[in-house]
């Protein structure tokens, strides 16, 4: 089959995702997945997971169906119970917060730094109470949190750590890869993702017994006896097909490239874009590497960021927010215990997320540049313009 070309032009939409799987790195092991009738749990799954293992520095990896169940079931496999209280970054994608809540206990929402999205971990002491068990920790648009701190005060607390690594596979702090902090790591293979199975997630661990209860629980609870297989609790059925993880094991194979690739383009537009009046872009901390799942910027206050957005699109430009300050939403108020987030608020409203796509041309980063230069005067609050 031919692969189809995909050279954009000067001026065509320029979209947020653009997912890079070509179908002939996949071609020969779907062919041989059909062939051989084992369309799940088989040994590509196998391979794909010893993959990850490997590449996070993890002693186990456990495929699932979402970072979203991979978030479930470490809550489960970590012994969280309803009446617990977790504390959850609040400015996550909602997912982080609602497996929380379907497992029956408290999302207690932590700020952000002032100064980048990580969670604040001063913020998340002072809501530690007696009913906390676990913290879920996320590392937002592929940027590490400061794992080395929560898992200190983990440790002091006698708390579960798990990090949301839904979107930084590739990522690394202080000498670590993403994944490889806390207890549980949970990663996603979403299309948005630094690699994607079409939807697919990984559990990554150090505990033996927390991956074994894993990979029973994620397939109905059912455990493999001389005497046949048993049921002793019941489980769900997160497993990720054979063609999944065939799509999953392509992009590992060159995951370094595919790193690099995004790592070369941010740091374009970063230089570009610091340049504007009325926008910040955040760096890493020292001894911190990026995945870049996401390239998103923080717009000034006076900057009206729909305003932006709109502009972006006459130029044929997608963008969005950054992501949701779950406080902000009616399903989460009622976990906005224990004061006020404010760095969380700021950059609910005023986070943005421009496109950064594999193997993206200098054409369209100037593009993007320059629409970007012309928006952001054009949608300052009229009392600032007219200073
Ligand atoms: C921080 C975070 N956690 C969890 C998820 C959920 O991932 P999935 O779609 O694989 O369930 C996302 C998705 O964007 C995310 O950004």
């Amino acid at each position: 089959m031919t692969e189809p070309k995909n050279i954009p032009s000067p001026t065509e939409r320029l979209p947020l995702i653009r997912p890079d799987v070509p179908f002939a790195d996949v071609e020969d092991d779907i062919r041989a997945i059909l062939a051989s009738g084992q369309l799940t749990s088989g040994r590509f799954v196998a391979e794909f997971e010893q993959m990850v293992a490997d590449y996070v520095g993890a002693e186990h990896a456990v495929a699932v169906t979402s970072a979203t169940t991979a978030l479930h079931l470490a809550l489960v496999c970590g012994g969280v119970q309803s009446c617990d209280d977790v504390l959850v970054s609040d400015f996550t994608f909602p997912a982080t917060a609602n497996v929380v809540i379907q497992q029956g206990a408290r999302p207690i929402l932590v700020d952000s730094k002032t100064d980048g999205f990580e969670i604040d971990c001063d913020d998340l002491l002072s809501r530690i109470t007696p009913t906390t068990t676990a913290i879920i920790a996320v590392d937002p648009f592929g940027q590490p949190a400061d794992h080395t701190t929560l898992e200190a005060i983990a440790d002091a607390h006698g708390l579960l750590l798990i990090a949301d690594a839904a979107c930084s596979l590739g990522a690394s702090r202080d000498g670590r890869r993403a994944g490889s902090h806390g207890d549980v790591g949970c990663f996603s293979f979403h299309p948005r993702k630094t690699i994607t199975c079409g939807e697919g997630g990984m559990l990554t661990t150090d505990d033996s017994e927390l991956a074994d209860r894993a990979r029973k629980l994620r397939s109905h609870g059912a455990e493999r006896t001389d005497a046949g297989i048993v049921f002793n609790e019941a489980g769900f059925n997160y497993r990720l097909s054979e063609l999944q993880a065939a799509l999953g094991i392509s992009q590992m194979k060159r995951i370094d490239e595919i790193l690099d690739d995004r790592r070369a383009t941010a740091a374009k537009l970063e230089t570009q874009i610091q340049q504007l009046d009325g926008v910040t872009v955040p760096t890493p901390p020292n001894d911190t590497a990026w995945s870049y799942q996401s390239f998103v910027v923080v717009l000034d206050d006076d900057v009206d960021r729909s305003a932006v957005i709109a502009h972006l699109s006459t130029a044929n430009i997608e963008s969005t927010i950054g992501t949701y300050a779950c406080h902000q939403h009616d399903a989460y108020t009622p976990f906005l215990i224990g004061g006020d987030l404010p760095n969380s608020a700021r950059f609910g409203n005023q986070a943005l997320t421009l496109p950064l796509v594999p193997s993206m041309t200098t054409n369209e980063i100037s593009r993007v540049v320059t629409a970007l230069s012309e928006a952001l005067p054009a949608s300052r609050s009229t009392s600032r313009k007219a200073a």
